[in-house]
């Protein structure tokens, strides 16, 4: 799948802006701003990531009309897809995604995921994805969204107690009704996502994927080539280290979820920071910017990978939309993987927990 190569007319961006060499054979997001497919949905092949603009997840968020110009202001610089969730907030990202979109909605692409229950506080009350319990967070979803469809449904995790194949089977439904689009998947494994297919075509998995997070590589990358589903990578940015912000003296508040996060204790940022040097010595040589090298190298593996990087800033919104202009060569994208596969990461989730109750 899936490169349809149809220009969405997306604007050019003038950070890291410059010519695609004719001889450069990138990968798909090298093709420079054509759409990318992901089922019958086309999208710009670098959305918007809307978890952050709700509070507790990395930076206290800007406030809430910060936030729905920044969703504004992205269509105008040509982006198209969105990602939210019911659990972000909760309820909070898509109730300002909802407000957003009303004057563009039938312009994007708008995601989102479902697959917990909540108390009456909005308190976390364990996954859940009964059928009766989709149908009922789909209503609450398509009046926060302030729309009568959603485009991309994702089962956000998967729910021990119930079958992938009911799931996948009460999304149809929803489906034949015309709530819903597309079908999507988020961190399941390889045999989840086949279960899901076999009853409703999956259109994308989303899973962690990026340069020091390569557990996709193992096998799911080629179950979605093999099946024509897309994938969208979440932290692909690697929460913000791959944009060369930090350094190995940086350490986080208690209250931004970094400071949990294995990849960023003090001992890993010391071994993870060869990642982020190898990504500033190619931005170097591309003249670019570290993020867009990662963001670039993820596009360069596969022509059915979309991104999502989440940012609740307007100049980070633009550095990353311009990582469209990065492109490699095959003997350098073969350079760049040899030299990553050659550099040791710590923090990583061993399969086994990545795939947990999946
Ligand atoms: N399916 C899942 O389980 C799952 C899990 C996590 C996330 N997601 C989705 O995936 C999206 C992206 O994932 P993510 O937000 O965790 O990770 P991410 O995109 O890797 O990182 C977001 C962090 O990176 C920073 N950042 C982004 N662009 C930057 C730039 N150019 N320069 C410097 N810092 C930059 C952001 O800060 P600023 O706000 O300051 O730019 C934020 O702190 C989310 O918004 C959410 O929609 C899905």
């Amino acid at each position: 799948m899936l490169a349809s190569g149809a220009a969405l007319g997306l604007a050019t961006v003038a950070s890291g802006a410059r010519a695609q060499s004719s001889q450069s054979v990138t990968t798909a997001g090298s093709s420079g701003t054509g759409a990318r497919r992901l089922g019958s949905l086309e999208v710009s092949p670098i959305g918007l990531g809307c978890m952050a603009m709700a509070p507790g997840f990395y930076n206290p968020p800007p406030a809430r009309e910060e936030m729905v110009r920044l969703i504004r202001d992205a269509h105008e610089l040509g982006v198209n897809f969105l990602d939210t969730a019911e659990v972000y907030g909760p309820f909070i990202s898509e109730d300002i995604v909802g407000e957003a979109l009303e004057p563009i909605r039938d312009e994007m692409v708008l995601a989102t995921k479902f697959g917990f229950s909540f108390n009456a506080n909005g308190g976390y009350a364990g996954r859940n994805s009964q059928p009766d319990h989709i149908r009922q967070a789909v209503e609450g979803m398509l009046s926060r969204l302030r729309t009568d469809r959603i485009d991309l449904l994702y089962l956000h995790r998967m729910d021990p107690n119930t079958p992938i194949e009911d799931i996948a089977g009460a999304v149809g439904d929803l489906i034949s009704e015309g709530k819903v689009r597309e079908f999507g998947v988020s961190e399941v494994s390889p045999e989840t996502l086949r279960g899901a297919h076999a009853v409703t075509p999956v259109a994308a998995v989303q899973s962690e994927y990026s340069m020091l997070e390569r557990l996709p590589e193992a096998a799911m990358l080629d179950t979605c080539e093999e099946l024509g589903v897309g994938f969208v990578p979440w932290g692909a940015t690697m929460r913000g280290l791959l944009a060369d912000n930090m350094n190995e003296y940086t350490r986080f508040a208690s209250e931004d979820r970094r400071s949990s996060v294995p990849f960023f204790t003090p001992e890993a940022l010391q071994t993870n920071l060869g990642v982020v040097a190898l990504a500033r010595e190619w931005a170097q040589r591309k003249e670019a910017t570290p993020v867009q090298i990662a963001l670039a190298w993820a596009m360069a593996q596969r022509d059915f990978i979309v991104h999502i990087p989440g940012t609740t800033k307007w100049p980070h919104l633009v550095e990353n939309r311009g990582a469209l202009d990065v492109s490699f060569t095959s003997e350098e994208l073969a350079e760049l993987n040899t030299s990553l596969a050659a550099l040791p990461v710590v923090g990583n989730r061993p399969e086994s927990a990545a795939y947990e109750n999946q």
